[in-house]
């Protein structure tokens, strides 16, 4: 997620606009820049990579200007470049964005039949252009003029040289808060980036138009109708402030999954028609029908939402698929070839083991697809091609919400390949898709059971082993909590298919064993309870996680966590979400470090 910070008031805004950036610098980015109004006309300096970068070549040549806004950008549209980072600029105006605007390339072919001239490959460009072309002498209204055709997520930031008294800003869907000073205000996507300079701030909603002067800020919605903020004392410290009031990234990561789910959706999911495209595939018919095999190759978490995505691809769009550990796949020589399609999932795009993997099916003539969460990453330009996940980035060690992204993107893209090939029909299509619409509010929901979840993780965080079971899909979830458990609480987890217990592993369940049982697939629900029983013959301690609604898990489990009810595609997208809460309230009753646990890294670029 991009960074943005602004200023306007007697100092040089230069100062404040580097200051405040490397304040955001530990959401990760890829390039930076700033615009000061100087002497009149916009003066802008940005380039790639780290804010060093920045420093390095403003060195002495500070601009003096006291009105400014700047951008950490984490690339979503156009690869990191010096061109594609922001601010962006059309004629008297430029612009800093966060978020992503969903019908740029409408507008952008507008704006080209109008003669404007774009040099960058971003959706933020287009804004610029469409300010200027709005603009009639009135900024703010050209603004709402904007507000009024652009589609999509976004924190916004403008500056106009004819109003060398104001900077404008918005937002929807992202965050954006203002500190107020004397004779100075301050404006920024994050707490952090301001807490140096002041703890007055307030917070806009979405739908708000601020305008920032420097001696004061005039709130009002788009049809200029006034609105009275709330002034907010931040009592964070710095690191506080960073995780958002939340205790670890980790948990700021979980919360985030509503967005980042919407985020991943963003132009991809037509709500009118309930249809799926990938504007970035553009795969025919034809091309689908040469595909005879998927291999999906990933490490660790990624691997696990391979394998759900094994079981959409299978049953949606009806191709064989082989799952890999990427480490497996690398020397396994497997039998890939022209007809088939790799497609390697990689939250940070440099696993070192998956880009190998990527390496080794190229080699072997296979088409690849690239899942991955950073634009510009190695796996990333590598691949044929790429669906990006929109998580934003992640920092702590323990991946949440893009795991949860990598689901959405293989289920969006199971069904998409489904309808291409027909193998499912357009009213299964649409009523997933109006399943998926709804997600971002039942994970929202889900994560409102958090203190219950709390609650009861308390107790097992003292046992020394887990067991996590479920069928189908539930036991692909079911891998994934493990994982998390294990990686973060040290506590030692396995997770099982359940029917596959009794070929051994039963012998470890005796009294008092915890075991935590998914059951949301109706067509295999009866025997995943069966097997919760057999669990429960030996005494074990039955955590079960299902639909709300389900009213016999209760009668054979110790204790239940409903997620809210949906199709059970979307389910293991509900049921990660109470897995992930009980790792990490069993790391913090364990005292462990949850953002950083022991002898791991967040990105893996050594075999
Ligand atoms: C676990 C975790 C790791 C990563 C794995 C692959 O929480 O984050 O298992 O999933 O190292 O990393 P990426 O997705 O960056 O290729």
């Amino acid at each position: 997620m991009c960074g943005i910070v602004g200023y306007i008031g007697m100092h040089k805004a230069a100062d404040f606009l580097v200051d405040g950036l490397s304040k955001l610098e530990y959401r990760g980015y890829d390039s930076a820049g700033i615009a000061v109004l100087d002497k009149g006309k916009i003066r802008l300096d940005k380039c790639v990579g780290r804010l060093e970068n920045l420093k390095r070549k403003l060195g002495g040549n500070m601009p003096e200007g006291t009105v400014g806004i700047g951008h950490t950008r984490w690339a979503t549209h156009g690869r990191p470049s010096d061109l594609n980072a922001h601010p962006h600029v059309a004629g008297k105006f430029a612009v800093v964005h966060n978020g992503i605007i969903e019908n740029y390339l409408k507008l952008k072919e507008e704006l080209l039949a109008k003669g404007h001239k774009f040099i960058s490959e971003t959706d933020t460009e287009v804004v610029a252009h469409l300010l200027e072309d709005k603009y009639e002498g009135d900024f703010e209204e050209a603004v709402k003029q904007v507000l009024r055709v652009i589609r999509g997520s976004y924190s916004l930031a403008f500056m106009c040289e004819d109003e060398p008294d104001m900077i404008i800003c918005t937002k929807k869907d992202n965050p954006l808060v203002i500190g107020l000073g004397e004779g100075e205000n301050f404006i920024a996507s994050d707490i952090p980036a301001i807490i140096n300079e002041t703890r007055r701030t307030f917070i806009m909603s979405d739908g708000e138009i601020a305008t920032v002067t420097p001696d004061g800020v005039w709130v009002q919605d788009v049809n200029g109708v006034p609105i009275s903020k709330k002034v907010f004392i931040v009592n964070w410290n710095a690191e506080a402030a960073e995780k958002g009031g939340y205790d670890h990234f980790m948990l700021k990561e979980i919360n985030e999954q509503p967005k980042a789910i919407r985020d991943t959706m963003t132009g991809r999911i037509n709500a009118e028609d309930q249809t799926i495209h990938f504007p970035e595939l553009n795969w025919t018919e034809e091309e689908m029908a040469e595909i005879n095999k998927i291999f999906i190759v990933a490490c660790g978490t990624a691997y696990h939402a391979g394998i759900v995505g094994k079981y959409y691809l299978e049953q949606l769009a009806r191709i064989p698929v082989e799952v890999d550990i990427a480490s497996e796949f690398r020397y396994r020589s497997p039998l890939v070839d022209g007809n088939s399609l790799t497609i390697v999932i990689s939250q940070s795009g440099e696993t070192s083991d998956t880009l190998a993997a990527l390496r080794e099916a190229k080699r072997l003539g296979a088409r690849t697809l690239a899942v991955t969460n950073v634009v510009g990453s190695s796996i990333a330009r590598e691949a044929d091609q790429v669906v990006y996940t929109y998580a934003g980035p992640e920092i702590a060690v323990a991946s949440t919400k893009a795991y949860i992204t990598q689901l959405l993107a293989m289920l969006m893209l199971s069904i998409y390949i489904g309808r291409l090939s027909d193998t499912i029909d357009k009213k299964l299509a649409r009523y997933l898709v109006s399943c998926l619409l709804e997600l971002p509010k039942q994970v929202a929901q889900t994560l409102e059971n958090t203190k219950l979840i709390e609650a009861q993780t308390a107790h097992y965080a003292q046992c020394n082993d887990v067991f996590f079971l479920g069928r189908s899909l539930d036991y692909a979830v079911a891998l994934e909590g493990a994982l998390k458990l294990k990686e973060i609480s040290y506590i030692h987890a396995e997770a099982y298919a359940a029917g596959e217990l009794k070929h051994g592993t039963l012998a470890l369940i005796v009294e008092g064993v915890p075991v935590i049982i998914i059951a949301t697939q109706e067509d295999i629900y009866d025997k995943t309870v069966s097997n919760l029983q057999e669990v429960k013959a030996r005494e074990a301690e039955v955590l079960a996680i299902g639909f709300e609604g389900d009213t016999s898990l209760v009668n054979y489990a110790d204790q239940v966590i409903y997620i809210p009810k949906t199709d059970r595609y979307l389910a293991p997208l509900l049921t990660v979400v109470p897995l992930q809460l009980f790792a990490y309230y069993a790391a913090l009753a364990r005292g462990c470090d949850v953002d950083k646990p022991r002898n791991l890294a967040k990105s893996v670029t050594v075999e």
